[in-house]
């Protein structure tokens, strides 16, 4: 497995493999990999000749009082990990290798960013949707895997490449939870155990409205959505948002809506999770 840390590296390598008729498979991730993270590699192998994951906590998606510098890091561990599971690169810039310090181009979603975690965090998107085009500039994928745990975030990378026509597939693999439920993620790591314990009402809660809504269909929604509410307030959590939006247009449903999304965010502690449901209607 090679590893890159320069643009040029990254870019002469990819767009070599690309000369020898190679399919490239594009894993992006801020590291600190876990289960979720290598489901996706899996899936890039099971697409592409030649899996590249990149490893790079990007500043321009955290906001000026969250967690940049204290993000969980372990790039041997990363890197072991990658090799393990047949990645064939990783590429993991500084962010000065990625950012120039006078870097002014920004790819701005307009749309599907604006609600719950666009609404929460201003400039994430901007920051998320700039660094995921400068990766594909990068590393010349043809289908990049991204992950349902952000199902905003892979929603607003789809509108992007099909706005900005990137010739890119773009795949979302299922959001993998631990044995408990709890959604795999780099930031479980900042919860005590008793507020690991706690946040299983995410799981829980999000499991018990898709049973209600399945039956009782959208008419039970704001119900649903008061009882997450509640249930989260009841074990602790602090709730930043819930909401129940159309999978596709992240607008309220409406009888046309297949696909129901819930979507929720919430602190335990000082650690903000989020977590989701898809519920077929
Ligand atoms: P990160 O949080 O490291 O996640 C990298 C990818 O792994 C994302 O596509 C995310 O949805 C996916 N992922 C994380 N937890 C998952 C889980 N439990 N199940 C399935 N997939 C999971 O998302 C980012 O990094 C960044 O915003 C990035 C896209 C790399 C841009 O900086």
């Amino acid at each position: 497995m090679e590893i890159f840390k320069t643009a040029a590296a990254i870019q002469g390598f990819a767009l070599e493999q690309k000369r020898g008729g190679k399919r490239i498979g594009l894993v992006p991730t801020m590291g600190y990999l876990h289960e979720g993270h290598l489901s996706l590699v899996r899936r890039a192998r099971e697409l592409a000749d030649v899996v590249i994951v990149s490893i790079f906590v990007n500043p321009t998606q955290f906001g000026p009082t969250e967690d940049l510098a204290k993000y969980p890091r372990d790039f041997e561990r990363d890197c072991r990990l990658c090799a393990e599971h047949g990645v064939t690169a990783v590429f993991a810039p500084t962010p000065e290798a990625m950012y120039y310090p006078d870097h002014s181009v920004w790819v701005v979603e307009e749309q599907l960013s604006q609600g719950l975690c666009g609404a929460r965090r201003p400039g994430h998107f901007r920051g998320v949707a700039t660094v995921v085009a400068k990766l594909f500039n990068l590393t010349q994928p043809d289908v990049a895997v991204f992950g349902q745990k952000d199902a905003q975030q892979a929603l607003v990378i789809r509108r992007m490449v099909r706005d900005l026509n990137f010739p890119i597939r773009i795949e979302v693999a299922p959001l993998v939870r631990d044995g408990d439920g709890l959604a795999l993620s780099s930031r479980n790591r900042y919860l005590s155990e008793e507020e690991r314990k706690r946040a299983l009402v995410l799981s829980r809660s999000l499991w018990a409205a898709q049973a209600a809504l399945r039956e009782r269909k959208l008419e039970a929604l704001d119900g649903v959505l008061a009882a997450i509410r509640y249930e989260i307030e009841q074990a602790g959590g602090r709730v930043d948002y819930v909401e129940g939006l159309d999978s596709e247009t992240l607008q309220p449903p409406t009888a046309g809506t297949r696909k129901l999304l819930l979507l929720l965010a919430a602190y335990f502690g000082n650690t903000r999770l989020i977590d989701n449901q898809v519920v077929e209607l």
